[in-house]
């Protein structure tokens, strides 16, 4: 098969697990006979160095005309700390999910047996964890109206949703439970919030309606936050809110033991981009320890996303192998001395 990827390094560590998930590609393609075609742009802060703004049009072009978008990370500390900034980095990334209708972002959370012990929950607990969040990521308090006053003392934030946006993303978390465990769990705010109360009413409804077998659950935010860590396994599938899943997710993602091993797809009707969970973490650019596995793990499921499934299993496998030899940067084994690109070499050895 011929592909076409937007291949979007971005801005701290991006640019170099980027090269290793490239790498991976390459392998895979050798493999198994796919020939990928990769167009580079710019997005996030070096988009800003270059060009005054975070998604250029020509960036936002080649990603519209690409099968996939593969993104590294965005984020540069001389703008976080500055709320005066006029142009942020992340600018971009919300302006391309959203001119890619990027609404459905699908976060998996493993757990990998040989990393069981790093995890900062109890080994116990964190056992058998294996559940994937579907997070609305177009609407919602993110993209809603925003006000400042004339004299900067009041600002507010609209959460908004529609029962359109709220069904195209619940048909694909249902449709996922039912490949899986067959449990979903709605988290929201519904004692306070009418728009989580919309949420519960869709929701709902549409179970009533298509899918009366999965097991539909409620979960408040708050709660949820504390049996995320009181008792992670009982997940299956998780649907929220653009906002609630941002915050849950990071949550979710430190329970394997390290947040750089987990990826992302945020998926549209036409379009699909596919990133690490983690940041840009700029205090580790250039050093060579910034783990590329989240990274790799995101291009595999750009993979599935192309129906390749044995590519992608294939590339897990190797994943699992490093894992399981030692073979990972130093925040997982700090003894063992690998690179960003030792890791990336040893896993596209292993599937080549
Ligand atoms: C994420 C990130 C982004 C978000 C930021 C970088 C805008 O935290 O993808 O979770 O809040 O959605
Ligand atoms: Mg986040």
């Amino acid at each position: 098969m011929k592909k076409q990827i937007a291949v979007l390094p971005g801005d701290g560590i991006g640019p170099e697990i980027t090269k290793e998930a490239i790498k991976v590609l390459d392998a895979v393609a050798e493999k198994f006979g796919h020939e990928f075609n990769y167009a580079y742009a710019d997005m996030g802060a070096i988009a800003i160095d270059k060009t005054g703004t975070p998604l250029p049009e020509a960036t936002l072009q080649v990603s519209l005309e690409s099968d996939a978008v593969l993104f590294g990370a965005i984020g540069d500390p001389k703008y976080d700390n500055d709320p005066n900034a006029k142009v942020r980095p992340e600018q971009g990334l919300l302006a391309i999910r959203k001119a890619l209708g990027l609404y459905c972002n699908v976060r998996p959370v493993t757990t990998f047996d040989a990393l069981l012990h790093q995890s900062p929950l109890k080994e116990e607990r964190v056992k058998g964890t294996d559940f994937v969040m579907y997070r609305e990521l177009t609407g919602g308090i993110y993209f809603g109206e925003k006000t400042l006053s004339e004299d900067k003392n009041t600002a507010s934030d609209l959460c908004q949703y529609t029962r359109a946006e709220i069904e195209r993303i619940a048909h694909k978390a249902f449709t996922a439970a039912q490949k899986r465990r067959n449990i979903l769990t709605l988290i929201d705010k519904a004692n306070v919030l009418e728009s989580s109360r919309l949420w519960r009413r869709v929701v709902t409804e549409i179970h009533q309606k298509n899918y009366p077998d999965v097991d539909l659950r409620f979960l408040f935010v708050d709660n949820a936050a504390m049996q995320m860590i009181l008792a992670p396994y009982q997940f299956d599938v998780l649907l929220t809110s653009n906002l609630f899943g941002d915050i849950i997710s990071d949550e979710g993602s430190v329970i394997g033991g390290s947040i750089g091993l987990l990826p992302s797809a945020s998926i549209g009707d036409k379009h699909a981009l596919f990133e690490p969970i983690h940041g840009s973490f700029p205090q580790g650019a250039g050093k060579g320890i910034a783990n590329p596995i989240a990274m790799i793990l995101s291009a595999a499921m750009m993979l599935t996303h192309f129906d390749m499934d044995k590519e992608a299993a294939a590339v897990s496998a190797a994943v699992d192998k490093a894992l399981a030899q030692g073979v990972c940067t130093p925040e997982i084994f700090p003894e063992n001395n690998y690179s960003t690109s030792d890791v990336g070499d040893f896993i596209a050895k292993n599937i080549a």
